[in-house]
């Protein structure tokens, strides 16, 4: 769905992997519509984007509620969205029995409802249209349910299942669906995923690949569209580390955690 006049919605935009890809789709020549809760953070967003000389509009609002998501596809109706990245989610690590209720239902919300939910809204109008990408952000965490991200990585896994099952059932439809799990990337996650309620500091945070790289990588999947990008490549061997050394973590998992939570 490359080319001029095209329109791409992308959640999580105020911030990270999702800001930085807004700035390339636009300087691509993309209309971008940025979607997240914090409104001055996207307005900064689409003054970058307007001073390099692209177009965007901004829509603030919190994905974890059904009525702001269809609020969003009624307000963008006017314009047929040729590429939906669904990049909005976070992060919490620590104990799940430490986790509120609220985080719990904000994550499963905003990982996996919002994805599911935008992606049933707007995927009807590109199989009509017969012309469309959906994008659906995920991790290699989906891979790896290692102790401290229990329910990150479920939502990461579900993602996973669903994003695999949509791109075989859109098969020669003119649609693309495409997964993209990425490893550690360096942006504002860990942060925000420390900073949720109870949350504690992930140790794999400042290690990982830079937002530029996993923006350059995402933007040949637009321009190439397949089932799955890992970023870094190496990323693809998470579910055999998870089935090859899975008891390990059994073992020192729990040791790690106990100290990194103390
Ligand atoms: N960074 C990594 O190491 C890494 C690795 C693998 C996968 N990922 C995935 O990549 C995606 C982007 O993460 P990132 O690294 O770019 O982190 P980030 O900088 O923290 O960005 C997360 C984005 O999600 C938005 N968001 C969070 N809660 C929201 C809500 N309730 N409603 C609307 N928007 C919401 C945030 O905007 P507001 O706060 O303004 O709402 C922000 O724009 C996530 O799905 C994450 O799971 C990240």
């Amino acid at each position: 769905v490359t080319g001029p006049h095209k329109t791409a919605l992308i959640t999580g935009a105020s911030s990270g992997i999702g800001a930085a890809l807004a700035r390339k789709l636009a300087a691509e020549g993309f209309h971008v519509l940025l979607t997240a809760r914090r409104e001055a953070q996207l307005r900064e967003r689409k003054a970058e984007i307007e001073q390099a000389g692209g177009s965007a509009e901004i829509f603030p609002l919190d994905l974890s509620l059904e009525a702001a998501r269809q609020q969003l596809f009624e307000q963008t109706g006017a314009r047929p969205v040729d590429l939906l990245v669904n990049c909005a989610g976070f992060g919490w690590y620590g104990y799940y029995a430490e986790m509120t209720w609220e985080t719990i239902h904000a994550m499963v919300a905003v990982n996996v409802e919002a994805a599911l939910h935008l992606t049933r809204l707007f995927l009807p109008g590109m199989l009509a249209r017969r012309s469309g990408h959906v994008i659906v952000l995920s991790s290699i965490a989906g891979s790896l349910p290692s102790q401290g991200t229990a329910l990150y990585s479920a939502s990461k896994a579900c993602l996973d299942a669903f994003t695999t099952a949509l791109y075989r059932e859109t098969r020669g439809t003119g649609v693309e669906v495409s997964l993209v799990r990425p490893g550690p990337v360096k942006t504002e996650f860990f942060a925000a995923s420390a900073a949720q309620t109870n949350g504690h500091r992930n140790p794999v945070e400042g290690s990982g690949v830079s937002v530029e790289y996993a923006v350059e990588r995402i933007w040949r999947l637009v321009r190439r569209p397949r089932r799955v990008l890992h970023i870094p490549a190496w990323a693809a061997l998470a579910p055999l580390f998870e089935i090859a050394t899975g008891w390990i973590q059994d073992w020192i998992g729990p040791v790690h955690l106990r100290r990194r939570t103390k």
